[in-house]
């Protein structure tokens, strides 16, 4: 039973409960209509304590088109959060006027707070370099309705697996899926944290091999996960500086990769990869984005307790 419940870790609902959010999503997407009155009356609450479009529009585009509305912020300095109001009485307030909360925070575990002290379902749209869960659906939607499966498939996932919380939460998914192989491929200072290593991919026994150069793994990848290297969590510029452009991915790479490959990004890109692969069959990172709006429609749906 998925009403009433939050979505703070990837590994909050069985495999089972997350079939059941992408068999609505997949009803959702075929006749989009049939949905458009379902949350009548229900309102989301945003609260986006860090910079985001992609996200925050995808989940209140998925909130109008269900039919409810929405209320937030994207700029908690305009708010009391400024006057110094704890995230437990900004969400106990919240909790009175709204029916289901989505919050993105700089301070990893600022959502996990949050649902202690919350009478609303709350969704983790991003805590610092942690977790990212409804990406992870997105991305496992996306790869089930493209790739037909989410098993015996080799993921490639490139750039900065240290910061990226879309990565740390994409590898927890992906851990609970027979026969998969994860390449990590990034620059010694952007690796997967340790953490993921030993208590996630070593404990499941995932098959997985850390390397530096695309180039040399790309023709065996089912799966390429580009990510943008996370310049607000460096603590010097320098750093940045060195490290942004390690990867580029560009037509001269793809030449060696599957005609079925397929390239996913969670978005921004910011030049990891280049503009002219945009209209490569395998470039199916802006349906990815739309595979997301669903997804967010068919989890409020579910934890609402509305479909
Ligand atoms: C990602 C994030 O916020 O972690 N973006 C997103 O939610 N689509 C990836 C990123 O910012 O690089």
């Amino acid at each position: 039973m998925l009403k009433g419940r939050s979505l703070i870790d990837p590994m909050d609902f069985s495999k089972e409960e997350i079939e059941e959010i992408f068999a609505l999503a997949s009803k959702i997407i075929e006749n989009p209509q049939e949905y458009s009155h379902a949350a009548d009356g229900k309102i989301l609450a945003t609260l986006f304590y860090e910079p985001s479009t992609r996200t925050r529009f995808s989940f209140e585009a998925a909130m109008l088109r269900l039919g409810g509305k929405v209320i937030g912020f994207s700029e908690p300095n305009s708010t009391s959060v400024s006057k110094g109001e704890t995230i437990a009485d900004t969400i106990r307030i919240v909790s009175c006027y709204a029916d289901i909360v989505a919050m993105r925070h700089p301070k990893e575990g600022a959502p996990k707070i949050a649902s202690m002290y919350s009478e609303i379902p709350v969704i983790n749209a991003g805590d610092g370099g942690h977790q990212h869960p409804t990406q992870t659906l997105t991305d496992l939607l996306t790869m089930s309705k493209i790739k037909g499966k989410l098993s015996n498939l080799t993921i490639g996932m490139c750039g900065d697996l240290k910061f990226g919380r879309t990565v740390h939460s994409l590898i927890k998914a992906l851990s609970r899926y027979e026969n998969n192989k994860i390449i990590l491929i990034s620059p010694d200072e952007l690796k997967v944290p340790n953490y993921i290593k030993k208590e996630i991919l070593d404990k499941n026994n995932i098959e997985y091999e850390e390397v530096k150069r695309i180039e040399d793994v790309i023709d065996s990848l089912d799966v390429l996960y580009m990510t943008r290297v996370q310049k607000e969590r460096f603590f010097n510029e320098e750093d940045y500086i060195r490290l942004k452009d390690s990867y580029i991915l560009d037509k001269n790479k793809l030449l060696k990769a599957k005609d079925d490959m397929i390239i996913l990004h969670p978005l921004p890109r910011v030049n990891e990869i280049s503009y002219d692969i945009d209209n490569d069959k395998r470039a199916c990172y802006f349906k990815q984005a739309k595979f997301g709006m669903y997804v967010r429609m068919a989890l409020m749906a579910k934890l609402m307790g509305v479909l």
